[in-house]
């Protein structure tokens, strides 16, 4: 048991139609119920660390407390920086113990964001840690993409061979229609298959990442709103449109919001339920245990990473 790369999970990932699930963590419990679902499911894990992570919790914690659970639980862990905007960040996590890095240069222009990976793939590869870029802009949802002005920001299939072959970098993340948060189309869902497959058919040894994957389950959602939240017009990625993407390359499946509505809409139910109730672990065990019962099911249902470990 012990801390590990991506780089033995995505090769069998690669091989097989199932995804590892990178899941946000930000405390304790968070930590917690993903290890334990992914024990319980024995398969691949990663858990990763947003900027806003370690500002909120410190690194030092964060990694403590995955080293807990990995010696609790007996789960080997790739523990990775989570959209690393420049190379101090990505440096410092490398120093701190980080399995894997994502040094997140989509908003620069190509040749630049090449240089920037580059110098992060010298120094991670140095290391023994691997390196996740990015290509292509994902979608804010207020961005309402129109069909002819995709190319603009998706990824160019194109580029795509070129970056990973002049980067060296271990896994590219690709713009294909998701984006960040619980409002992800304003109208039918669309991820552009097409260009998915022309990715992964010319870099098909590279393992692709799909960010913003969560799907929102509209139970979380109806809960939240059931028990005083407003969570109005939610909606996420189809639990069927993830699987469909795992089949052409996609290894790696980023997911934080669906675990935020998990444990928020579990607290609140706790908290409307008993008012009188103060006790943190009243509400914040069951909101582990809420995590954990999501988690088990994308890796089962969605991802199809049961018994891949
Ligand atoms: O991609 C963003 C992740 O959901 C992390 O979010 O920056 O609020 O921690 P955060
Ligand atoms: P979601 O907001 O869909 O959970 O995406 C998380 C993510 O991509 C983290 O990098
Ligand atoms: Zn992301």
């Amino acid at each position: 048991m012990a801390l590990i790369t991506t780089k033995e999970m995505f090769d069998k990932a690669l091989k097989d139609d199932y995804a590892v699930g990178a899941f946000n963590v930000n405390n304790m419990e968070i930590i917690q119920g993903i290890v334990e679902a992914a024990g319980e499911e024995n398969a691949p894990l990663i858990l990763q660390v947003s900027a806003g992570a370690r500002k909120y919790a410190k690194s030092a914690y964060l990694t403590k407390l995955v080293e807990a659970a990995i010696i609790d639980t007996g789960v080997d862990v790739a523990l990775h920086l989570d959209h690393g905007e420049d190379f101090e960040i990505c440096k410092q996590c490398i120093d701190d113990g980080f399995t894997s890095v994502m040094i997140d240069g989509s908003k620069y222009p190509f040749e630049e964001n090449i240089a920037l990976t580059k110098k992060v793939v010298d120094y991670a590869h140095a290391h023994g840690v691997v390196v996740e870029a990015e290509l292509g802009k994902l979608a804010g949802v207020e961005d309402n993409i129109k069909v002819d002005a995709r190319s603009a920001t998706f990824t160019d299939p194109d580029e795509a061979a070129e970056f990973v072959e002049r980067t060296g970098v271990d896994s590219l993340a690709i713009a294909i229609g998701t984006s960040h948060g619980a409002y992800k189309f304003k109208g039918e869902p669309y991820l552009d298959y097409e260009r998915l497959k022309q990715i992964h058919n010319l870099i098909p040894d590279t393992p692709l990442v799909l960010h913003g994957a969560s799907t929102v389950l509209k139970e979380f959602v109806d809960r939240c709103n059931q028990y005083g939240g407003s969570i109005p017009g939610a909606q996420g990625v189809p639990e069927e449109m993830i699987r469909e993407a795992v089949k052409w390359g996609i290894c790696k499946v980023n997911i934080d919001t669906d675990l935020r509505l998990a444990m928020t809409a579990e607290i609140r139910r706790v908290l409307m339920e008993n008012p009188a109730e103060f006790d943190p672990r009243k509400y914040l065990g069951p909101g582990r245990d809420a995590i954990k019962k999501m988690v088990q099911h994308k890796i089962k249902n969605v991802l199809n990473a049961s018994n891949k470990r």
